[in-house]
Order: C-alpha cells, then structure tokens, then sequence
C-alpha cells in the first residue's frame, strides 16, 4: 500500500479510501451489500493495507455506520473513519438533515453510537447548506471537536466560492477549517479543476474524490454501461454527463489503454486519478473483492505524460452536476 499525508492534519492514510456507500442495506439501494458480505470487504480492505474508509449518515440509512463500526471492532486505533452530515435522514423530521446546530449536534450523536466510537476522524458536510448560516455551522463543528466527538472537519461537493467563503469565515473567527474537500472527479467529469482544485491546492486541503470511477463508467466499454444491478437501476449514473462532451471517447481511450498495458479499464481510469498531484485519495465504491484487489494494484500503474494527455484530450465541458 502506498500511504500520503491528508491534506495539513499530519494524518496518514492509504491512497485507496474505501467508499462505503456500498455497504448497508439492499432495502436502500438494490445494488447494496448486507452485513456479512461488506465487512468481508472491509476484512480485505485491511489486509490490503488500506486504514481510511469514507462513509455517511445517509447511506442505508445508518446501516452503513453500523457495519462499518463493527468491522473495525478491535483495530478502531489503526483505521481514518470519516463520515458526514446534511441529508435528511428521517422523511417526518426535517431537523435529521442540514447543517444547523441542532442537526450537526444530533446527528453526529447518532454516527457516533453507529459507528460505536467516541470520536471519529473527519466529519464532512456532505452538501451546503443554503438556510444555515456558514458561521452557525462552522461554530457548530468547532464545538464538536472542542467536545473530542470529531478530529478534523471536511466538507463534500459544493461552489468554490462557497469553500472560500466557509474557509475565510472559519479564519476570521478562529474556528476549526476544513481541511479536506471530498469532490466529484474522474476522467469524464472534470470541471472541478476549473476552480475547486486550484482553490484546495492553494488553501493545503486535502482532496479526496468520490465516483473515480464515474459510478460505473468509467469500467466497461459504454454500450455495456447496464450489465450490472448498479448499472441498470441507478438513476444518478444516467443524471451525470458522463456520456456527454466526449464522455464516449474517453470511455473508449481508456479501453484501448487497458489492453495495451494487460490491466483493466477501472486501473488506468483511477490510475489517471492518482497521477494528478492535487489529489490524496480517491474513493473507491465496490462489492467485490477482486475489484478491490484491482484498485489497490493500480498504485503501480505509471502512465506517461503522453497517457495522461492522450486519455484527457477528448474532453469538453460539461454540465456541473454532484451539487447545486
Ligand atoms: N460526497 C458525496 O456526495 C458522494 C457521492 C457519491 C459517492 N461518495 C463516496 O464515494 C464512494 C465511491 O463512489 P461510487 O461507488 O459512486 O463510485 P465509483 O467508485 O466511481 O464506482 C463504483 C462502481 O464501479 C464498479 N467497479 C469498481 N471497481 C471495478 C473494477 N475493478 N471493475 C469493474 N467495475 C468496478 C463498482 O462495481 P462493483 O461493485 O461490481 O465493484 C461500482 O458499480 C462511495 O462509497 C462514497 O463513500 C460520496
């Protein structure tokens, strides 16, 4: 495993971070794993040498928390758990999603009797909130690790004018800031380096993204994109504009890359990931150990600077889409 610094906290994790979205209940989404398949993931993950897992309130409704928590009974110490706040959790209580105080102090609350720790490593925004001030809500995470609940704070997919703002406001006030930014890039979404990333290279936030994969995309010829259960029935592989502004081109580079390195289209897709500097670790959502394995081995794919071009070239922009 190869391992880097996270973002200023001195804080060491693999450059794998295990995505948990997959982990939970197939009540939530079809495409879930239970309890017992997950944590042989998560078992794996840790032989593997990854210590740095990113899950959610929201995913399967806290299930996710649960099996994650349990999974890391007894090896708590060794593990980077991160998890975050903002969806709604419960339809009749409109107070279980958001970031004002009374959510952020609840919430975390009921992560951390999930998770069954004390304190977890980074507690994340999971979106902005429009109807809390940011002041409320940076005191209300300054508090928290005041209180010992939380290590760091980050957040998740937003405008960069509104991170600047939320790391201005945290400056001025003396407040906890955000230290890492957990945001959707991979090789056919990329309008994240227009601002976002060059605003996190100045600032030192660590940069963790999520989808690397393009939920799917980005791993098997795009005429193939429904040969999965995640495939066919997640509305959000079709929402984003994967397809669009030589999304096609892309997927078919990065097809024509894997055959001639012997590795396959999921490697040179996070591969291409791991090759940009601003990038700590990206996010990697699987429900099998073999693809695992395939990401982990893609730390030893090096790609050329005429690679990287060739796999970029194609792209055009496209609509913003993750956020708001
Ligand atoms: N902050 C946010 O708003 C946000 C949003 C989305 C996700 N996330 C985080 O990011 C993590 C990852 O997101 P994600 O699951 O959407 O995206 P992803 O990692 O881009 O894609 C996951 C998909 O790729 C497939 N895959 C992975 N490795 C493969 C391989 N080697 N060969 C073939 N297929 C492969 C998986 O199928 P298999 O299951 O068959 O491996 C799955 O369908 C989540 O778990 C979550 O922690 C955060």
């Amino acid at each position: 495993m190869e391992y880097t610094t996270l973002g200023t906290t001195g804080t060491t994790v693999s450059r794998i971070c295990l995505g948990c979205m997959s982990f939970g209940s197939s009540d939530w989404r079809e495409w879930v794993l239970e309890d017992e398949e997950s944590k042989e993931i998560i078992d794996r993950a840790i032989d593997l040498g990854i210590n740095f897992f990113d899950t959610a309130n929201v995913y399967s409704l806290g299930e996710s928390e649960r099996i994650l928590g349990e999974a890391l009974e007894g090896r708590r110490e060794e593990a980077v758990v991160a998890t975050k706040v903002f969806l709604q959790m419960r339809e009749a209580d409109p107070n279980s999603g958001g970031l004002s105080r009374k959510t952020i102090e609840q919430e975390l609350e009921a992560s951390l009797d999930r998770l069954g720790m004390d304190t977890v490593d980074l507690y994340q925004t999971h979106r902005w909130d429009r109807k809390t001030p940011i002041e409320t809500t940076m005191r209300a995470l300054d508090d928290a690790v005041r209180r010992g609940q939380v290590r760091y704070v980050g957040a998740s997919s937003m405008w960069a004018h509104q991170f600047a703002e939320a790391l201005h406001t945290s400056d001025h006030l003396g407040l906890e800031r955000f230290v890492t930014m957990q945001n959707h890039y991979n090789l056919v979404y990329r309008e994240e380096e227009r601002e976002m990333l060059p605003l996190c290279e100045k600032e030192e936030v660590g940069v963790v993204p999520w989808s690397p994969l393009a939920r799917g995309y980005l791993t098997r010829p795009h005429e193939e994109i429904d040969a999965t259960t995640r495939g066919e029935t997640e509305e959000h592989m079709y929402e984003h504009p994967y397809r669009d502004g030589g999304g096609q081109e892309i997927n078919e580079r990065v097809a024509e890359l894997a055959a001639d390195k012997g590795v396959t289209m999921a490697q040179i897709a996070l591969a291409w990931l791991l090759h940009k500097d601003w990038v700590d670790a990206p996010i990697v959502g699987t429900t099998s150990v073999e693809h695992l394995e395939q990401a982990v081995e893609a730390l030893e794919i090096d790609l050329s600077a005429s690679d990287m071009a060739y796999l970029e070239e194609p792209y055009e922009p496209v609509e913003v889409s993750g956020h708001r």
